[in-house]
């Protein structure tokens, strides 16, 4: 009797061991799927937040905002020819800049260099000859703009000899890390604590139970009168090879070795003619994590189509040639690009993200108008120095962004009666699908 208590006590002990086990497994899977998902998203040199307020006078290098703007204008746009010290990389180093000429010729020369050196001004004839006649390129910038790259270069002067004024927006602008990614360490961190805790609870709940039992067993073996059966069963020893003949645990096995074998040929199954993690040679080691990451060379200076067009573009060697006919002229790998000119061939770049002709898909309406980052569908590319295809590209990949992505209707007129019309008869967000985006037809002709 008592012994039938303790044997269905223990039992129910391991199940919910084993319980407690399955669920925080999927639990924690779960947690890092979750991750994953917000990990997408990084947004590397953007030129938000460029439109920095006009100053009167000198330069305000006490306003944070505008000094950032400058920055990272000065980075997309200047940092690949000038450093804001004195190093000389193509063009000479822009400190001490502001002292050097006048802010009118300042404005003039970034402007239109040329303009400058052709209207015969004596200081840009002299600096354009000191730089063997290399053009500097003409920036189409607001007076605004400029204003912010020159106190950004006059703030990193008097951060680099007295109180470092600009602290903190280095790290800002350094790319791959935005504010989800810190949050997401955050609750990293604290999912290991709770799992650390939950296992010394788990431990410590094991140990008494032992000493419960074995102080049971102790209590009923002195004080009480047995019978055999009793006797036998309390002072049992732990046997595996019970368990391994119970029926029920190798059906279990069985089924569970079942079901993955099912899982894993699925999947497999599934995966045919998906190239997701595809990561060809290219013909040139061109590096995306040099050119987006380190140079913050904005996607759409190569990709040039890509918030106009369906198609997003791969740059002609022309593109290159802006920068490459000054910067690492020797490398073999930039002769590569100067051959492909000679011979009037273009580069012969390897296809990656390839959809089959069936399916209609269109950048701009995904960037332009969706306003999606290019991280959310082809992941850190900026931190790729070989690119591979990050999204599987399936069909079910597509719908569940549209099920799942809320269109952005504010303050545009083409959508209030659609909005109206949808709150009226369904609940939950306006997504893409509401308006639509999971019809055969927009993505099938
Ligand atoms: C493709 C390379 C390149 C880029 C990009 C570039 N510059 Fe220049 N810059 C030069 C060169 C080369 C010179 C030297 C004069 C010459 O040869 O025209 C120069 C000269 C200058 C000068 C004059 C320096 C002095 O000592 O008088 C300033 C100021 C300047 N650049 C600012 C900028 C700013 C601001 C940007 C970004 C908005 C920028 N440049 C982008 C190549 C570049
Ligand atoms: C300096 C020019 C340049 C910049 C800047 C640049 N790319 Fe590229 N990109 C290329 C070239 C060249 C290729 C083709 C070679 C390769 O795949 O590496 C390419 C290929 C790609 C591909 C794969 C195309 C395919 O074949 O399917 C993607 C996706 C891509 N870029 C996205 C981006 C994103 C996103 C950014 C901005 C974070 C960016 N690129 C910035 C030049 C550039
Ligand atoms: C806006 C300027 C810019 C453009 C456009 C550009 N690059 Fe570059 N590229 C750079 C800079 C800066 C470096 C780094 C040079 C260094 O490390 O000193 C570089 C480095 C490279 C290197 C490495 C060279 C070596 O031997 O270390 C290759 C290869 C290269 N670029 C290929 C390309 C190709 C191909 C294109 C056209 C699709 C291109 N680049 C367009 C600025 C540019
Ligand atoms: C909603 C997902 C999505 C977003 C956002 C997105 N792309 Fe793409 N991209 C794709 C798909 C899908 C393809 C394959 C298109 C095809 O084969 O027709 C592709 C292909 C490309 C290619 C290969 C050339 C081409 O046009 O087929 C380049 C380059 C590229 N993308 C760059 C970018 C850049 C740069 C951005 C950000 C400005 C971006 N993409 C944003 C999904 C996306
Ligand atoms: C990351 C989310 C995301 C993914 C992935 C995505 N889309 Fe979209 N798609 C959007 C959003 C957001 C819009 C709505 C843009 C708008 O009109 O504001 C949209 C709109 C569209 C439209 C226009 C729908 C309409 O109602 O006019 C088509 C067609 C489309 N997507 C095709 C595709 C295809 C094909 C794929 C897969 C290769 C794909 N999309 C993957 C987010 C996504
Ligand atoms: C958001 C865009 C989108 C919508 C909406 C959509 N599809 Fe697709 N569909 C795709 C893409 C992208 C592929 C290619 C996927 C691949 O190659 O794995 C595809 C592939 C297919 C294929 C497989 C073709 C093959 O050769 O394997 C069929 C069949 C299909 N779609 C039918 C439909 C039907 C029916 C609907 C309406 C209920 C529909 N699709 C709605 C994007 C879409």
């Amino acid at each position: 009797m008592i012994s039938c208590i303790v044997k269905t006590k223990i039992k129910v002990f391991l199940v919910f061991v084993i319980a407690l086990m399955v669920s925080f497994g999927a639990y924690a899977q779960g947690a890092s799927e979750q991750a994953e998902v917000s990990q997408k998203g990084v947004v590397p040199g953007a030129t938000e937040g460029a439109t920095a307020a006009a100053s009167t006078g000198g330069l305000p290098v006490d306003d944070v905002a505008i000094v950032d703007a400058g920055e990272s204008l000065f980075k997309n746009n200047c940092a690949v020819c000038h450093s804001s010290g004195s190093d000389v990389i193509v063009g000479p180093g822009l400190q001490g800049v502001n002292e050097r000429r006048s802010n009118d010729w300042l404005h003039r020369w970034i402007k239109n260099s040329q303009a400058v050196i052709s209207s015969g001004d004596p200081q840009a004839v002299a600096i354009y000859n000191e730089y063997n006649k290399q053009a500097m390129p003409s920036f189409a910038f607001n007076d605004e703009e400029i204003t912010s790259i020159l106190t950004y270069i006059k703030a990193s002067e008097s951060a680099a000899t007295a109180v470092p004024t600009t602290v903190g927006s280095d790290e800002a602008q350094a790319p791959g890390t935005n504010v989800g990614e810190g949050a997401i360490g955050a609750v990293g961190g604290y999912l290991d604590i709770v799992l650390v805790v939950l296992i010394l609870v788990l431990i410590v709940l094991v140990v008494t139970l032992l000493l419960i039992t074995s102080l049971l067993k102790n209590y009923l073996n002195s004080n009480r009168k047995l019978n055999e059966y009793d006797n036998e069963v309390i002072n049992q020893r732990f046997d595996f090879s019970k368990i391994y003949k119970s029926k029920a645990v190798r059906t279990l096995v069985v089924l569970i070795f079942i079901v993955v074998l099912l899982d894993l040929s699925l999947d497999k199954v599934m995966g045919i003619g998906i190239q997701q993690g595809y990561q060809p040679r290219q013909p040139i080691a061109f590096s995306h994590k040099l050119h987006a990451g380190e140079h913050q060379i904005n996607c759409n200076y190569c990709h040039t189509t890509v918030y106009k067009s369906k198609s997003a573009s791969i740059p002609s060697a022309n593109i290159c040639m802006n920068c490459h006919s000054q910067i690492k002229k020797e490398s073999p790998e930039i002769q590569k690009i100067y051959r492909a000119l000679e011979r009037n061939k273009p580069i012969e770049w390897v296809r990656i993200h390839n959809l089959p002709d069936l399916a209609y898909f269109n950048h701009s309406q995904h960037t332009q108008v969706g306003g999606i980052e290019c991280q959310t569908c082809h992941g850190p590319i900026q931190e790729m120095d070989v690119v591979y295809q990050y999204s599987p590209l399936t069909m079910g990949w597509c719908i569940n962004c549209h099920r799942e992505t809320p269109l952005n209707t504010e303050g545009n007129a083409y959508y209030d009666k659609l909005v109206e019309l949808h709150d009226a008869t369904s609940k939950g967000a306006f997504t893409v699908s509401s308006n639509g985006g999971t019809e055969c037809s927009k993505c099938h002709y």
